[in-house]
């Protein structure tokens, strides 16, 4: 059955789990489940007896101009999809409560936001640290499961993680996909019925990249213009960044990449900003 957690129980409850042995395992969500939290849920549940989740749609990390207001908010489905993939508790606490008056401290984390979303979400991994910061704050000593479709979010905690000497272990999980390839996510909810098919040419982009670089080519401008050929003219592009997989540094055209490397692209489709990577590498690197 699944616990719902006040913050005056969330940290009892979590040291209760770790004094009978039990590992803490830990989800952030912005709520609006999909499968893709589902396999989160599934992958904490190897790390830690005690799952937690939460769901909190936190402002720190919406740009004026984004959509805070109408972020679904779905909270009775979204714990009956936790209670159903196995969850142990939910944390849904109040933007009074994560930020109380006089709220006065955030967490950056420099060079990781310099690139790709960085320049164009003024203020969002700040937003996500801060939060994350203060989420496992509470939780205490866990293992943190984060997606990999949010790379550049997955690297930001993970190294906000290491420079705090917080107690998290950080885990990234695997993108889940719909059948024809695009990425999932709560924002495809915005997508009108023509939209979602246009959308399909995201993952095609990665794919044809990512196609072309096992074949052995490490040229970024080639790369660059057979993914941009697959995209067409299906986003209004923010960027499609061939990066550094670790630093996040982007590489210029003219540049050849090493065989680890990652490929990321956001743009609108619409009034929606879809974000999608892939980490290429050949056979041999993965190993
Ligand atoms: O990925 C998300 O849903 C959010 O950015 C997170 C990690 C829950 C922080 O608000």
């Amino acid at each position: 059955m699944l616990r719902l957690l006040e913050p005056q129980t969330l940290r009892k409850a979590c040291d209760l789990a770790r004094a009978r042995g039990e590992s803490v395992a830990f989800v952030p969500t912005m709520g609006a489940l999909h499968s893709g939290h589902l396999s989160l849920i599934a992958e904490a549940k190897r790390h830690g007896a005690f799952v937690v989740a939460s769901i909190f749609v936190n402002p720190t990390q919406f740009g004026p101009q984004e959509d805070f207001a109408k972020y679904p908010r779905t909270l009775e489905d979204d714990a009956a999809m936790l209670a159903g993939a196995g969850a142990s508790a939910l944390f849904s606490p109040t933007s009074e409560h994560m930020y109380v008056a006089g709220d006065a401290t955030r967490i950056v984390v420099s060079q990781l936001t310099e690139s790709l979303c960085g320049p164009f979400r003024p203020g969002h991994f700040e937003g996500v640290a801060t939060v994350v910061c203060k989420l496992v704050s509470q939780v205490g000593p866990c293992t943190l499961l984060l997606g990999q479709k949010d790379y550049q979010q997955l690297a930001v905690v993970s190294r906000m993680v290491r420079d705090l000497f917080l107690p998290v272990t950080v885990v990234g999980v695997p993108t889940m996909r719909e059948p024809d390839g695009l990425a999932m996510s709560s924002r495809n909810r915005y997508l009108s019925p023509e939209e979602r098919t246009l959308a399909a040419a995201v993952p095609q982009a990665l794919r044809a990249a990512e196609a072309a670089f096992k074949k052995g080519e490490r040229q970024v401008g080639a790369l660059r213009a057979l993914s941009l050929a697959a995209l067409g003219d299906t986003l209004k592009l923010q960027y499609l960044t061939f990066a550094d997989a670790d630093s996040l540094a982007p590489y210029a055209d003219e540049a050849k990449l090493p065989e680890r490397a990652l490929l990321a692209v956001a743009g609108y489709l619409g009034k929606t900003r879809l974000i999608d990577n892939v980490v290429l590498q050949t056979n041999e690197a993965s190993q």
